[in-house]
């Protein structure tokens, strides 16, 4: 990365969780499940589901108006808004026009992306280099699902996993060099989609009464080989940021991983000789929440004062498609 090169910082972040908790129990009076189960499979004990009234727009509204107010910032400032999610309140127009609607963010450049759980990075990583070339001067980013809209609840595999929430940033050029986001690696295989998908409501599949009866409008998801996957593409996509700008290991202050598993980031944590102290981690209060969950926890986890001046901060992730991603950031 190119030291001349502006630097771009994260200047507030905001989130937004539903009021609905709901509880493993919860979800054993819907599926064959246990929280014993669920526990022990996942570390989640709760998750959170948004009301008819909290769509994904409404959730990224609210996560944006807040990273607004932390950063200082009036919304005639922004020019970019990128909303990463698998969630949208329709197939289009895009959420991101929605919300650059109800934010009433006139005339400026709004889009989704659609990278399923690594969505916050690559859109945190499209931002950050659309802020570098100066084709625009303050962006927010947004990663918000409403997960319970896809999710069968015949299905215990999949329908005990995800949560629904939304959170968002504001990042800028700055002149405090050296520090800010570094620079993120982003990558995808889509050789075997059916991996994680969800097989209609697209063009292959549009919306048919038997669509519909033979519940191809939910998640399906091979668990196994995606918990596989995941550990591999973590640890190996961790390592290469941190190679790339000379850090080892041990100096990573704080590594956020996507909210999965606590079992993939327990693998995650050996494979990178990392003590769990450094992890940030919330998976516990809310579940999988896809593009919007790293974004939650590094919002925790600066609100809590885990974060400061000068620290070493990863993000990681790993989704459907497959894709994957990690973002180096020197906090300012
Ligand atoms: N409650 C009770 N029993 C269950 C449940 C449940 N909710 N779900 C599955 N089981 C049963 C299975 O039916 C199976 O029973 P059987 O042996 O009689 O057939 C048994 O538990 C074991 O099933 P496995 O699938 O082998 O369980 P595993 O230990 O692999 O855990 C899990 C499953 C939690 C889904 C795990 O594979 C996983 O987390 N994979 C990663 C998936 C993921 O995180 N996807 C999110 C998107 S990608 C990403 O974000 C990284």
């Amino acid at each position: 990365m190119s030291q001349s090169l502006p630097s771009v910082i994260i200047s507030g972040t905001g989130t937004y969780l539903p009021h609905r908790v709901v509880s493993n129990d919860d979800m054993a009076q819907i599926v064959e499940t246990s929280d014993e189960w669920i526990r022990s499979r996942t570390g989640i004990a709760e998750r959170r589901y948004a009301s008819e009234k909290e769509s994904t727009s409404y959730m990224a509204t609210h996560a944006a108006k807040q990273a607004m107010k932390a950063a200082g910032t009036r919304t005639d400032e922004i020019d970019l808004l990128i909303v990463a999610t698998m969630t949208p309140d329709m197939p289009f127009p895009s959420t991101a026009c929605l919300v650059q609607s109800q934010l009433g963010l006139d005339h400026i450049t709004a889009f989704d992306i659609q990278a399923a759980c690594s969505g916050y990075i690559y859109a945190l990583n499209t931002a950050a280099n659309l802020l570098r070339s100066g084709a625009y001067n303050k962006a927010l980013i947004i990663g918000a699902e409403k997960m319970s809209s896809i999710l069968d609840f015949e299905d215990r595999t999949t329908c005990v996993l995800f949560g629904d929430g939304a959170s968002a940033a504001v990042l800028e050029c700055s002149e405090a060099m050296g520090l800010g986001i570094l620079s993120s690696i982003t990558g995808s295989d889509g050789s075997n989609p059916q991996l994680l998908y969800q097989p209609a409501g697209g063009s292959a599949c549009p919306a048919t009464t038997e669509s519909v009866l033979a519940r191809q409008h939910f998640i399906k998801m091979n668990g196994r080989e995606i918990f596989k996957q995941a550990v591999r593409v973590m640890g190996q996509v961790s390592v290469d940021i941190l190679e790339r700008h000379g850090y080892s290991t041990d100096q990573v202050d704080l590594l956020i991983p996507h909210q999965a598993n606590m079992r993939i980031i327990d693998s995650l944590a050996k494979r990178m000789r990392l003590p769990m102290e450094r992890f940030h981690n919330n998976l516990e209060y809310y579940g999988n929440t896809s593009a919007a969950s790293i974004g939650i926890a590094l919002h925790e986890a600066h609100r809590s004062d885990r974060i400061r001046s000068g620290d070493l901060i990863l993000l990681v992730a790993f989704g459907a498609g497959l894709t994957w991603g990690s973002t180096l950031i020197k906090w300012h």
